[in-house]
Protein backbone atom coordinates (compact mmCIF):
# COMPACT_ATOMS: atom_id res chain seq x y z
CA UNK A 1 0.00 0.00 0.00
CA UNK A 2 1.05 3.42 -0.71
CA UNK A 3 0.11 5.39 2.16
CA UNK A 4 2.63 8.80 1.80
CA UNK A 5 -0.16 11.54 0.56
CA UNK A 6 1.75 13.59 -2.41
CA UNK A 7 1.69 16.81 -0.29
CA UNK A 8 3.88 14.88 2.94
CA UNK A 9 6.95 14.08 0.15
CA UNK A 10 9.82 16.13 -0.15
CA UNK A 11 10.93 14.61 -3.51
CA UNK A 12 9.08 12.93 -5.95
CA UNK A 13 10.86 9.29 -5.38
CA UNK A 14 11.79 10.24 -1.54
CA UNK A 15 14.05 7.53 0.75
CA UNK A 16 17.23 4.82 -0.54
CA UNK A 17 17.01 4.94 -4.26
CA UNK A 18 17.04 1.11 -6.43
CA UNK A 19 20.42 0.68 -6.70
CA UNK A 20 21.49 1.41 -2.98
CA UNK A 21 18.25 -0.67 -2.00
CA UNK A 22 19.19 -3.88 -4.80
CA UNK A 23 23.07 -3.57 -2.71
CA UNK A 24 21.48 -3.68 0.57
CA UNK A 25 19.45 -6.64 -0.65
CA UNK A 26 22.81 -8.60 -2.06
CA UNK A 27 24.35 -7.77 0.63
CA UNK A 28 21.75 -9.25 3.59
CA UNK A 29 20.83 -12.12 0.96
CA UNK A 30 24.85 -13.08 1.53
CA UNK A 31 24.01 -13.20 5.23
CA UNK A 32 27.01 -10.88 6.20
CA UNK A 33 24.16 -8.84 8.63
CA UNK A 34 22.93 -12.36 10.05
CA UNK A 35 24.52 -11.42 13.67
CA UNK A 36 22.27 -8.57 14.19
CA UNK A 37 19.32 -10.12 12.36
CA UNK A 38 19.30 -13.18 15.38
CA UNK A 39 20.63 -11.01 18.46
CA UNK A 40 17.04 -8.59 17.45
CA UNK A 41 15.00 -11.75 16.99
CA UNK A 42 16.41 -13.25 20.24
CA UNK A 43 16.43 -10.36 21.95
CA UNK A 44 12.81 -9.46 21.22
CA UNK A 45 11.55 -12.89 21.46
CA UNK A 46 11.99 -12.03 25.20
CA UNK A 47 9.54 -9.45 25.04
CA UNK A 48 6.52 -10.91 22.79
CA UNK A 49 3.88 -13.11 22.90
CA UNK A 50 1.48 -14.34 20.35
CA UNK A 51 -0.24 -12.08 18.57
CA UNK A 52 2.06 -8.91 19.61
CA UNK A 53 2.43 -6.27 16.70
CA UNK A 54 5.89 -5.24 15.73
CA UNK A 55 6.53 -2.11 13.34
CA UNK A 56 9.88 -2.10 11.73
CA UNK A 57 10.59 1.78 10.90
CA UNK A 58 12.82 2.29 7.56
CA UNK A 59 12.45 -1.47 6.87
CA UNK A 60 13.80 -1.21 3.62
CA UNK A 61 13.81 -4.08 1.38
CA UNK A 62 12.49 -6.13 4.34
CA UNK A 63 15.55 -8.45 5.68
CA UNK A 64 15.08 -7.81 9.76
CA UNK A 65 11.18 -7.90 9.00
CA UNK A 66 11.50 -11.30 7.35
CA UNK A 67 13.63 -12.40 9.88
CA UNK A 68 11.62 -11.46 12.71
CA UNK A 69 8.56 -13.34 11.35
CA UNK A 70 10.94 -16.30 10.56
CA UNK A 71 11.80 -16.69 14.24
CA UNK A 72 8.93 -15.55 16.29
CA UNK A 73 5.93 -17.78 15.54
CA UNK A 74 2.52 -16.15 15.83
CA UNK A 75 3.70 -12.04 15.63
CA UNK A 76 2.02 -9.68 13.26
CA UNK A 77 4.20 -7.60 11.76
CA UNK A 78 3.65 -3.98 9.47
CA UNK A 79 6.32 -2.61 7.79
CA UNK A 80 6.65 1.06 6.49
CA UNK A 81 9.83 2.91 4.42
CA UNK A 82 9.82 6.01 2.30
CA UNK A 83 10.88 4.62 -0.16
CA UNK A 84 8.84 3.14 -3.17
CA UNK A 85 10.73 0.20 -4.95
CA UNK A 86 11.94 -0.98 -0.81
CA UNK A 87 8.42 -1.65 -0.07
CA UNK A 88 7.91 -3.91 -2.91
CA UNK A 89 10.33 -5.81 -2.43
CA UNK A 90 9.64 -5.42 1.18
CA UNK A 91 6.11 -7.00 0.64
CA UNK A 92 7.23 -9.13 -1.79
CA UNK A 93 9.84 -10.95 0.52
CA UNK A 94 7.42 -11.11 3.08
CA UNK A 95 3.73 -12.42 2.05
CA UNK A 96 2.55 -12.69 5.97
CA UNK A 97 3.58 -9.07 6.75
CA UNK A 98 2.00 -5.98 5.88
CA UNK A 99 3.97 -3.11 4.48
CA UNK A 100 3.18 0.46 3.05
CA UNK A 101 5.13 3.31 2.22
CA UNK A 102 4.61 5.56 4.70
CA UNK A 103 7.22 8.32 6.56
CA UNK A 104 8.25 6.99 10.31
CA UNK A 105 7.18 10.84 11.27
CA UNK A 106 3.71 10.09 10.09
CA UNK A 107 2.90 5.86 10.84
CA UNK A 108 -0.75 4.74 9.57
CA UNK A 109 -1.08 3.15 13.05
CA UNK A 110 -3.31 3.75 15.44
CA UNK A 111 -2.27 4.98 18.69
CA UNK A 112 -0.83 2.62 21.52
CA UNK A 113 -1.41 -0.28 18.78
CA UNK A 114 2.43 -1.57 18.51
CA UNK A 115 4.42 -3.68 21.24
CA UNK A 116 7.54 -3.07 20.04
CA UNK A 117 8.69 -0.80 17.38
CA UNK A 118 12.16 -1.84 15.70
CA UNK A 119 14.63 0.72 13.59
CA UNK A 120 17.80 -0.42 12.16
CA UNK A 121 20.18 2.37 11.27
CA UNK A 122 16.33 4.18 9.76
CA UNK A 123 15.17 7.63 11.08
CA UNK A 124 12.59 7.42 13.65
CA UNK A 125 10.64 10.83 15.49
CA UNK A 126 10.04 10.26 18.93
CA UNK A 127 6.73 12.17 19.80
CA UNK A 128 5.42 9.14 16.99
CA UNK A 129 6.82 6.70 18.86
CA UNK A 130 5.19 7.93 22.09
CA UNK A 131 2.18 7.79 20.12
CA UNK A 132 2.53 4.49 18.49
CA UNK A 133 4.23 2.08 21.16
CA UNK A 134 1.30 1.03 23.79
CA UNK A 135 2.14 1.62 27.88
CA UNK A 136 5.26 -1.25 28.91
CA UNK A 137 5.82 -1.89 25.10
CA UNK A 138 9.59 -1.58 23.22
CA UNK A 139 11.33 0.24 21.07
CA UNK A 140 14.47 -0.90 19.96
CA UNK A 141 16.92 1.27 18.07
CA UNK A 142 19.92 -0.09 16.57
CA UNK A 143 22.65 2.41 15.74
CA UNK A 144 26.33 2.06 14.37
CA UNK A 145 28.75 1.56 17.06
CA UNK A 146 32.23 3.06 17.41
CA UNK A 147 34.01 1.49 15.41
CA UNK A 148 31.45 0.44 12.86
CA UNK A 149 33.21 -0.61 9.51
CA UNK A 150 36.55 1.05 10.37
CA UNK A 151 38.61 -0.29 8.47
CA UNK A 152 36.72 0.72 5.01
CA UNK A 153 36.04 4.74 7.04
CA UNK A 154 40.25 4.89 7.34
CA UNK A 155 40.72 3.75 3.73
CA UNK A 156 38.08 6.27 2.85
CA UNK A 157 39.14 9.12 5.09
CA UNK A 158 42.25 11.06 6.46
CA UNK A 159 41.03 11.58 9.59
CA UNK A 160 38.14 9.23 10.40
CA UNK A 161 36.24 9.48 13.54
CA UNK A 162 34.23 7.09 16.32
CA UNK A 163 30.92 6.90 15.75
CA UNK A 164 29.29 8.63 18.75
CA UNK A 165 27.40 7.05 21.64
CA UNK A 166 24.16 7.10 20.78
CA UNK A 167 21.59 8.34 23.92
CA UNK A 168 20.18 6.37 26.66
CA UNK A 169 17.46 8.57 26.83
CA UNK A 170 13.89 8.96 25.18
CA UNK A 171 10.90 11.13 26.85
CA UNK A 172 8.43 8.85 27.57
CA UNK A 173 10.48 5.85 27.73
CA UNK A 174 12.89 4.61 30.96
CA UNK A 175 15.93 4.77 29.88
CA UNK A 176 17.73 2.56 27.64
CA UNK A 177 19.25 -0.68 28.17
CA UNK A 178 22.39 -1.07 25.89
CA UNK A 179 24.15 -3.73 24.67
CA UNK A 180 27.18 -3.68 21.74
CA UNK A 181 27.67 -6.40 19.06
CA UNK A 182 30.95 -6.80 17.24
CA UNK A 183 31.74 -9.46 14.39
CA UNK A 184 33.91 -9.78 11.32
CA UNK A 185 33.03 -9.80 7.95
CA UNK A 186 35.25 -10.93 5.34
CA UNK A 187 34.18 -9.66 1.65
CA UNK A 188 34.70 -10.81 -1.50
CA UNK A 189 34.77 -8.90 -4.94
CA UNK A 190 30.91 -7.33 -5.43
CA UNK A 191 30.40 -7.17 -1.70
CA UNK A 192 32.85 -4.82 -0.89
CA UNK A 193 31.21 -2.57 -3.50
CA UNK A 194 27.89 -2.92 -2.56
CA UNK A 195 28.38 -2.17 1.51
CA UNK A 196 29.78 1.16 -0.14
CA UNK A 197 26.58 1.91 -2.28
CA UNK A 198 24.29 1.17 0.71
CA UNK A 199 26.06 3.44 2.77
CA UNK A 200 26.81 6.90 3.13
CA UNK A 201 30.16 6.31 2.16
CA UNK A 202 28.73 6.05 -1.15
CA UNK A 203 28.83 10.10 -1.22
CA UNK A 204 31.89 10.51 1.23
CA UNK A 205 35.87 9.98 0.52
CA UNK A 206 38.38 10.86 -1.83
CA UNK A 207 37.97 9.64 -5.83
CA UNK A 208 41.39 8.37 -5.78
CA UNK A 209 40.34 6.38 -2.12
CA UNK A 210 37.67 4.95 -4.05
CA UNK A 211 39.17 3.28 -7.06
CA UNK A 212 41.94 1.83 -4.71
CA UNK A 213 38.91 -0.01 -2.90
CA UNK A 214 37.18 -1.13 -6.09
CA UNK A 215 40.38 -3.25 -6.99
CA UNK A 216 40.30 -5.00 -3.83
CA UNK A 217 39.07 -8.61 -4.44
CA UNK A 218 38.89 -8.97 -0.42
CA UNK A 219 38.60 -7.16 2.99
CA UNK A 220 38.00 -7.73 6.51
CA UNK A 221 35.65 -5.67 8.15
CA UNK A 222 34.36 -4.82 11.25
CA UNK A 223 31.10 -4.70 11.89
CA UNK A 224 29.57 -2.65 15.46
CA UNK A 225 26.04 -2.61 16.70
CA UNK A 226 24.70 -0.65 19.77
CA UNK A 227 21.37 -1.96 20.68
CA UNK A 228 19.57 0.31 22.62
CA UNK A 229 16.31 -0.69 24.04
CA UNK A 230 13.35 1.23 25.45
CA UNK A 231 10.68 0.70 27.77
CA UNK A 232 7.84 2.33 27.47
CA UNK A 233 6.25 4.23 30.66
CA UNK A 234 3.01 2.59 31.96
CA UNK A 235 0.06 4.83 30.77
C1 LIG B 1 20.00 2.63 6.12
S1 LIG B 1 18.46 2.11 5.48
C2 LIG B 1 18.05 0.80 6.60
C3 LIG B 1 17.05 -0.18 6.03
C4 LIG B 1 16.76 -1.40 6.92
N1 LIG B 1 16.31 -1.01 8.24
C5 LIG B 1 18.01 -2.26 7.01
O1 LIG B 1 18.80 -2.04 7.96
O2 LIG B 1 18.20 -3.14 6.17
C6 LIG B 1 17.38 3.42 5.96
C7 LIG B 1 15.96 3.26 5.40
O3 LIG B 1 15.14 4.30 5.93
C8 LIG B 1 14.27 4.74 4.90
N2 LIG B 1 13.80 6.10 5.27
C9 LIG B 1 14.44 7.30 5.18
N3 LIG B 1 13.66 8.28 5.66
C10 LIG B 1 12.50 7.70 6.08
C11 LIG B 1 11.30 8.19 6.68
N4 LIG B 1 11.12 9.48 6.95
N5 LIG B 1 10.32 7.31 6.96
C12 LIG B 1 10.46 5.99 6.68
N6 LIG B 1 11.58 5.47 6.12
C13 LIG B 1 12.58 6.31 5.83
C14 LIG B 1 15.11 4.66 3.63
O4 LIG B 1 14.31 4.62 2.46
C15 LIG B 1 15.88 3.36 3.89
O5 LIG B 1 15.19 2.24 3.37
Amino acid sequence: MNLLPAHRKRSRDPGDNREMIDARRRVHQSKLYQPLADRISRELGKQVRDEASLLDLGCGEGYYSGELLRQLAGVRLHGVDISRPAIRLAARACPDGEFAVASSFDVPLADASVDVALSVFAPTAEAELRRLVAPLGCFLRVTPGPLHLWELRQALYARPRPHPAPTTRLAGFEDADQQSLQFEMQLQGQQLQDVITMTPYAYGGRREHKQQLAGLQSMRLQADFVLSFHRRLPA
